[in-house]
């Protein structure tokens, strides 16, 4: 079996025959990632460039260890200390990376839409890797993969998406996934921090009171406030915030059943969630970034696979 895209530039175009190929490879690859030799030499001709504009720990890392894990010849580009400061446009960076014989691209940007961009323009296979306010299609990958490690499936789970949802490529990817994998998802959190219309636009529940979104859910996706991309004030403090939204263990002792807690990072500990739920038994935060490992190793082992 192959993907249906020779890219991976979101969730909202793929089909859920694409995602269950995802899921259940990164289960093999979950498998060989727990051998003492955590190896397979699949990519082993494939060279790939780790092309990072933005900020990142966990995508990073991952995608370097799922190629070195694969057996790629790897390559990572961030912009600061690039040509990048001299003027050089993506296109162009591109490109001359391309000339020096480099098979595919994982690609890191603050512009919403550059991975589709630069589909349009190179031959070379793109996983977009977040792309600013758009998607995140690996991060909703690895979250689906950890809730259906811990749980046994989507189909039919309650999943609330709670917190900055305006500023959140990993909101959009996941409400994407979830419902085509047949999840029931709500997004919950301030009104100036959720989409007018979101409900019409995407079929999703929505709940501004933390209490009743906790109480409705089997998994709380909680994510982060993104106060680098807002230009306005949109709620009054982070402790009012805190007070109103966090996640606290108060709560979820309050609630009549236990609940999952993920957290996509990096976390404001003490804002959308305190330090005793983050590192708490109800968490997998650390599972969903274990698992991260091998859901990109899925994604770049097919992608090569792909005939255009
Ligand atoms: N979850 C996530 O994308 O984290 P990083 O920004 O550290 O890659």
């Amino acid at each position: 079996m192959q993907l249906s895209t020779k890219h991976l530039l979101g969730i909202k175009n793929l089909l859920p025959q694409d995602i269950s190929l995802i899921l259940s490879t990164a289960a093999q690859f979950k498998e060989v990632l727990q051998r003492p030799v955590k190896k397979v030499p699949s990519l082993r001709d494939v060279t790939i460039v780790n092309l990072f504009y933005e900020s990142s720990t966990r995508t990073r890392i991952s995608f370097e260890l799922a190629e070195k894990r694969l057996g790629a010849d790897t390559i990572n580009f961030t912009a600061s200390g690039s040509s990048v400061s001299k003027g050089e446009t993506l296109l162009d960076t591109v490109n001359n990376i391309l000339s020096m014989k480099v098979d595919m691209v994982v690609m890191r940007h603050s512009a919403s839409g550059a991975p589709h961009f630069l589909a349009k323009h190179i031959d070379a296979a793109i996983v977009n890797a977040g792309d600013g306010i758009n998607e995140h299609p690996t991060q909703a990958l690895l979250d689906a993969f950890s809730i259906t490690e811990k749980l046994g499936s989507l189909q039919g789970k309650k999943i609330v998406l709670l917190g900055d949802i305006m500023h959140s490529r990993v909101a959009l990817s996941n409400i994407y996934l979830l419902k085509k994998m047949g999840a029931e998802v709500m997004v919950a959190g301030p009104p100036t921090l959720i989409p007018k219309y979101i409900h019409e636009a995407l079929d999703v529940q929505v709940e501004y009171n933390l209490k009743k979104a906790l109480e409705w859910c089997d998994v709380a996706n909680v994510l982060r406030i993104q106060l680098e991309r807002q230009n306005q004030v949109l709620f009054s403090s982070l402790r009012e915030y805190n007070l109103a939204y966090g996640v606290s263990k108060k709560l979820l002792d309050g609630l009549k059943k236990e609940i999952v807690i993920m957290h996509p990072g990096p976390i404001n500990r003490g804002v959308e969630i305190d330090s005793d739920v983050a590192d708490g038994s109800q968490s997998i935060i650390l599972q969903q970034v274990e698992n991260g490992v091998a859901v990109r190793m899925a994604v770049l082992y097919l992608l090569a696979g792909v005939k255009s």
